[in-house]
């Protein structure tokens, strides 16, 4: 991190936000807050595009889900550090008091507005595909409009799932989310290629009932009680649609909302 280009500084950034804390969590995870600005109104699970000026001091934007609820006074994000990225190479750099560009027009499906009402929550990740589920988790609509609340979160190693493990551990002690979610969230973390407790892809551990079995809930998913949000990478969400369109759950949109929803957690590698 020493080695680091400086940061391009610019006094009158359009749509600038101030860093106010940076959290690393590996060579490849970071986590940060920046202020939010007075104008910005968005629901838990939507993203937004934010990014930093490149060297013509040219906006370099990516989407980003905002990992923090819609009531907080400062937005969160977890985000990739990809070696040679455009944005990424530079972004892991931050330090408080650093600006960033923030686009505050939030959009997205991952939002309760997009299902139909349910009695379970399912929501599945992969990597930083929990970002958006960093939110829901934390606003109390959630849980109000669900029985249980079910968080699947998959990566390769342990360390990967550090983020979301420390969240999910805090949410007892946040006074507002603490008394409404107690018993009625549900955390499965996975790894699959560092031995840990509980491992497996989350397809393969729902399609063979081990998630449910675990659990004690009752599986597999049924369109008139459950409810999905997938983000994850275009593979693992094409393969969790087939899964769950299997058991007669429905796509659905904020214009149409059905059974699921799906967003990509990035666009990568030519897709
Ligand atoms: P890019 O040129 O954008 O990406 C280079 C390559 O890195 C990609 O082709 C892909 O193979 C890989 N890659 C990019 N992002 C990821 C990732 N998140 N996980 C694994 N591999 C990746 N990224 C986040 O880190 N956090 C988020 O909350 C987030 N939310 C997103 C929401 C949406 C709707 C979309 C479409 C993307 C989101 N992304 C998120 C990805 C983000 O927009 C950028 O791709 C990422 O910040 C890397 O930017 P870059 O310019 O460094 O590299
Ligand atoms: P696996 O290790 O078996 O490939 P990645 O780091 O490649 O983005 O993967 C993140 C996590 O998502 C890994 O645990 C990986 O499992 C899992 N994964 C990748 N592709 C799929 C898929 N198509 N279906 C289910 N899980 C997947």
């Amino acid at each position: 991190m020493t080695d680091a280009t400086p940061l391009p500084v610019a006094r009158t950034l359009p749509d600038a936000e101030t860093v106010t804390e940076v959290r690393h969590w590996t060579d490849r995870l970071f986590s940060f807050r920046v202020t939010r600005p007075r104008s910005l109104r968005f629901r838990s699970g939507e993203f937004v595009m934010i990014g930093l000026p490149d060297d013509r001091g040219k906006p370099l934007l990516r989407a980003y889900s905002i990992a923090s609820p819609s009531w907080d006074d400062s937005l969160e994000f977890y985000s990739i550090k990809v070696p040679d990225g455009p944005l990424t190479s530079r972004l892991q750099y931050i330090r408080p008091g650093d600006q960033i560009i923030l686009r505050p027009k939030p959009v997205g499906t991952l939002v309760l507005d997009a299902l139909l009402p349910g009695r379970r929550l399912w929501l599945l990740a992969t990597g930083t595909g929990i970002a958006p589920f960093a939110s829901l988790l934390r606003d109390p609509e959630t849980y109000e409009k669900f029985e249980q609340v079910i968080l699947m979160h998959t990566c390769r190693e342990l360390a990967e799932l550090e983020y979301g493990r420390q969240l999910v551990e805090a949410l007892p002690d946040d006074p507002l989310i603490g008394e409404i979610a107690g018993g009625k969230l549900h955390y499965y973390p996975t790894t699959t290629r560092e031995p840990s407790a509980r491992m497996g892809r989350i397809t393969d551990n729902l399609a063979s009932g081990k998630v449910f079995a675990d659990l004690g809930l009752p599986g597999p998913l049924n369109p008139a009680d459950d409810r999905a949000m997938v983000c994850g990478s275009l593979a693992f969400n094409l393969d969790v649609k087939a899964v769950l369109e299997g058991w007669g759950l429905r796509e659905g949109a904020n214009s149409e909302p059905r059974e699921y929803v799906v967003e990509k957690a990035f666009v990568g590698d030519g897709v």
